[in-house]
């Protein structure tokens, strides 16, 4: 299975900034890398330029977000029809911004991994527990109730998705979590995966995200069950990021 590195923009870069990035970012990476795959989301605003930027090119593109509706009435929201039509082949779902900042509950979440798998759009679904939850001695039961109830009703389609995580307080903060600290979570979930449906050996990454950078990505991809990474920050600059991606070329 590849590395899955993934780029989330977040709320950053106009139309002629995402031309900008790209034409650096291609140009760093040209060739294919055998074992790393490398997605860039932008806002929905700069997904049509870059959906023309990435012809042809080796980098997926994503997008950070998405309604469960095909279409209708639905204000200021994005369906995954309009998204297919972009080449859009990766979709963040329940990240902890959209859940702590915009109230989105788990069973909403899990209504747009079954529509993003509908249409043909691969979920990376963020999972991650507060500090005040890791303090408490309840990270895994939130990462359980979160990866169960985000992948609730795949069944044996639970290979159709990668699952995030990203510890709320390791997000922006410069505090990334411990490559000890990643493995535990992270073997937590393969093995729960596992228990769920053994499809999910036939595909489901785990990535990791929060305050990753081309300093501490060497330590943390050298985990076993750490697959690839979500970066914020650092990947809003396009040499950072490609620094990472080369990191996991070496692991
Ligand atoms: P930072 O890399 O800025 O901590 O953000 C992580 C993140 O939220 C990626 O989705």
């Amino acid at each position: 299975m590849s590395y899955l590195v993934a780029a989330n923009w977040k709320m950053n870069k106009t139309n002629a900034q995402t031309v900008e990035y790209l034409q650096i970012f291609k140009k760093l990476y040209r060739e294919p890398l055998p074992n790393v795959e490398v997605m860039v989301a932008p806002p929905f605003t700069s997904l049509s330029t870059a959906s023309i930027q990435l012809r042809d090119s080796l980098i997926k593109l994503g997008a950070q977000n998405m309604h469960f509706e095909e279409k209708g009435a639905f204000t200021g929201e994005i369906s995954p029809y309009m998204l297919k039509e972009l080449n859009v082949e990766y979709v963040i779902l329940g990240h902890s911004e959209r859940r702590h900042i915009f109230g989105e509950k788990d069973e909403v979440i899990n209504k747009k991994v079954l529509s993003a798998i509908k249409h043909g759009i691969r979920p990376i679904l963020c999972v991650g527990e507060t500090l005040e939850e890791r303090e408490l001695g309840k990270t895994l039961n939130v990462i359980e109730r979160q990866v169960r109830s985000g992948i609730a009703g795949l069944d044996k389609d639970v290979f159709l998705v990668d699952i995030a995580y990203e510890p709320v307080w390791a997000i922006g903060t410069g505090i990334n979590a411990t490559p000890d600290q990643a493995q535990e979570v992270h073997q937590f979930i393969r093995e729960l995966l596992k228990s769920i449906s053994k499809e999910s050996d036939n595909g489901c990454r785990i990535l990791y995200g929060g305050s990753v950078n081309e300093n501490n990505a060497k330590e943390l991809i050298k985990e076993k069950d750490v697959e690839g990474f979500l970066v914020g920050t650092a990947s809003i600059d396009p040499e950072r990021f490609y620094k990472i991606i080369t990191h996991c070329l070496e692991a």
